[in-house]
């Protein structure tokens, strides 16, 4: 059997062509929605995550503006930074890119940012939402793509197993919770790299979500036959056969597809709906304040 790929990619860009019609409402109504990208430091990975990001909201008609931040910059000077911008009116979307510099604390920087512009979905309050059951507000990105993914493709959870690997405030840990949400109603484990027997955990979920930043380790016997797998890893690894020497790994050995009855790919699965969601929330966040 061969799994039928999650194309993320595709489902992306329709979701973003729906987008640029709210876009196109809400010019005309005098908004021009508007996302604002923190960048601190010279994180290689990062330059590209937000090139991706401000490229997308080229697709969609949202104006973004980007904010290049020193190295060496203060904690203050970065709350300064998230201060001004939730002052301003014509931003409606704020995203300080992770991981911030090292002597800065990125747990209070995004606690800074208003809950209404927060278009991670990383802020306490809009966590506590999703904890409350509230999921019409601005959710986390990944997690929010990751069950778009698997509603688009008619994947029924109801009353499966789902094991999610990986706690991280992130992904693993809002994603757990809307998994286990009221209609979608799987039930929900969270391995993570204290928990015993992993593998046998993994074989009797329907779902199993990986999400532990390191490459290929979701192997094929620990899969259940047509079982669901999402792989939310972007690893670099070392490859010799390629020009450039290296190239992107998931956490889930691509083998695995040959067992799985639905899988994502990497690239092109979870990766390019994070960005969509992100897209989707700051346009979510402009009408929120329209209305
Ligand atoms: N770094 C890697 N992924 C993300 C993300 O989704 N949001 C932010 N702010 N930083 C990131």
């Amino acid at each position: 059997m061969s799994a039928v790929i999650l194309d993320g990619k595709a489902l992306g860009l329709r979701i973003e062509a729906h987008l640029a019609q709210r876009v196109a409402t809400l010019k005309n109504s005098g908004v021009e929605p508007h996302l604002a990208v923190v960048l601190a430091g010279d994180d290689p990975a990062s330059q590209v995550y937000v090139r991706n990001k401000q490229r997308a909201c080229e697709r969609c008609g949202i104006k973004s503006t980007r904010i290049d931040l020193p190295n060496d910059v203060s904690q203050e000077q970065l709350m300064r930074v998230v201060a001004n911008l939730n002052s301003d009116e014509s931003v409606h979307g704020i995203l300080v890119q992770s991981p911030t510099p090292n002597g800065t604390d990125e747990l209070a920087i995004t606690e800074t940012i208003d809950p209404s512009k927060d278009v991670d979905g990383f802020h306490p309050t809009n966590l506590g939402r999703l904890v409350m059951g509230q999921t019409d507000g601005l959710l986390p990105c990944t997690p929010a793509g990751i069950i778009q993914i698997i509603e688009d493709a008619n994947i029924d959870l109801i009353g499966k197993k789902a094991v999610v690997i990986g706690r991280s405030r992130i992904v693993g840990m809002p994603l757990a919770l809307l998994l286990a949400q009221k209609g979608i109603d799987a039930t929900v484990t969270i391995a993570h790299s204290k928990t015993e027997d992993i593998e046998g955990i993994c074989r009797t979920a329907d779902l199993v979500v990986a999400a532990i930043g390191r490459a290929e380790t979701i192997q094929t016997d620990w899969i259940k036959p047509g079982a669901t797998v999402i792989d939310v890893g972007i690893n670099r690894v070392v490859d010799d056969s390629r020009d450039s020497g290296s190239r992107l790994a998931g956490d889930v050995d691509p083998a695995v597809s040959e067992v799985a009855g639905h899988m994502t790919p990497v690239p092109g699965g979870v990766g390019p709906m994070t960005i969509s969601m992100l897209m989707s929330n700051t346009v979510r966040a402009a009408e929120i304040l329209l209305n």
